[in-house]
């Protein structure tokens, strides 16, 4: 079966925007008010939450949820199925939110800007901003088991040290290991297969783990068989690490006004990136491949897979 054709460029934003407009909605319904004792806590939260972002998360699981429905012969759903929906949605953007004032702290990332304004730990304190992200973890797999048990297990498995918390540490740990190698390139870099491992490993878990448990949650809470999770899941992956290539090539390409957060960090601290690795242009080429690997993944859920289509296209080509 052909792949889709490659998507056009305008309808995924208005997708994003439209996804936008629900995962404000559904944040709003879970999230603690900021009056709520630990006021400071409860701020913090929301500062970082309600931040803006461009809240690929939830467009993915919603564009999944709408696949799944419309594949259907009767495709309106219950009452039941849209709380899911609003349940896993918020899920998967409060635990994103989280890894951001995580990855932002001095111990890690050590960064000042994010969504355009100051980071957690910047506008509260540290401690502060460790408990928010502690917080918004919990909450969001409490959000998550509304969407089913199910869903509880494959957001865990792709935050756990198998996915997110272990590609951090392997990002921190890479960051040490590989800085004398990425100086000094006696054998080109992109032939040295265990620093080639090394990289692809940390952006699976550390980003597409959680891509790929989106468009899975979206997908479930529409009540999904086996076989869709596992496509759309496969999907998520594969634009999970077109995404993190897009970010180290933005992160050396676009300045931080159009970012939101500080452009240029990744070369400054060393890390080890595909950028650093291949170079801009092949980086790019790596990006498409995997971009087209996640279109075939989709090619037998044409047309009711165009919206995750045009999202897939979003990735590679965006602008911050
Ligand atoms: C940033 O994610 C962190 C990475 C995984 C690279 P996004 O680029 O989706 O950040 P927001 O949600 O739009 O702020
Ligand atoms: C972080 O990757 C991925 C997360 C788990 C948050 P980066 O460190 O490259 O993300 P940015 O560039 O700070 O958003
Ligand atoms: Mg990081
Ligand atoms: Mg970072
Ligand atoms: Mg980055």
């Amino acid at each position: 079966m052909p792949a889709p054709a490659r998507p056009a460029p305008d309808r995924a934003t208005s997708l994003l925007d439209e996804a936008a407009g629900i995962t404000e909605t559904a944040l709003e319904r879970f999230l603690p008010g900021e009056t709520v004792e630990p006021v400071r806590l409860h701020r913090a939260m929301r500062y970082s939450v309600f931040a803006g972002g461009k809240r690929l998360r939830p467009a993915l699981a919603l564009s999944a949820f709408r696949m799944v429905q419309s594949a259907r012969s009767r495709p309106a759903g219950s009452p039941g199925d849209h709380e899911r929906l609003l349940a896993a949605m918020a899920s998967v953007e409060l635990l994103h939110t989280y890894t951001l004032i995580h990855d932002d702290l001095p111990a890690m990332d050590d960064d000042d800007l994010r969504r355009g304004r100051p980071t957690c730990h910047r506008a509260f304190d540290e401690a502060t901003a460790i408990l928010a992200g502690d917080a918004l973890q919990c909450l969001a797999f409490g959000t998550a088991a509304l969407v089913g048990l199910q869903a509880v297990l494959v957001l865990s498995a792709a935050a756990g040290s198998l996915g997110v918390v272990g590609g951090q540490q392997d990002d921190c740990d890479a960051t040490a290991h590989w800085q004398r190698r990425l100086a000094d390139p006696a054998t080109p870099l992109h032939q040295d297969a265990a620093l080639i491992a090394a990289l692809e490993r940390i952006h699976r878990r550390k980003t597409a783990a959680l891509i790929s448990a989106s468009c899975q949650l979206g997908a479930m809470a529409a009540g999904c068989d086996e076989a869709t999770r596992e496509r759309l899941g496969a999907f998520g992956e594969a634009i999970g690490l077109a995404f993190q290539i897009a970010d180290d090539i933005l992160d050396q390409t676009a300045t931080s006004h159009d970012l939101g957060k500080t452009a240029g960090k990744d070369a400054a601290q060393g890390k080890l990136t595909y950028v650093a690795v291949y170079g801009l242009e092949a980086a790019h080429r790596q990006a498409t491949a995997h971009l087209d690997q996640a279109l075939l993944a989709l090619a037998g859920d044409s047309p009711h897979a165009d919206a995750l289509v045009e999202l897939a296209g979003f990735v590679v080509r965006r602008r911050n």
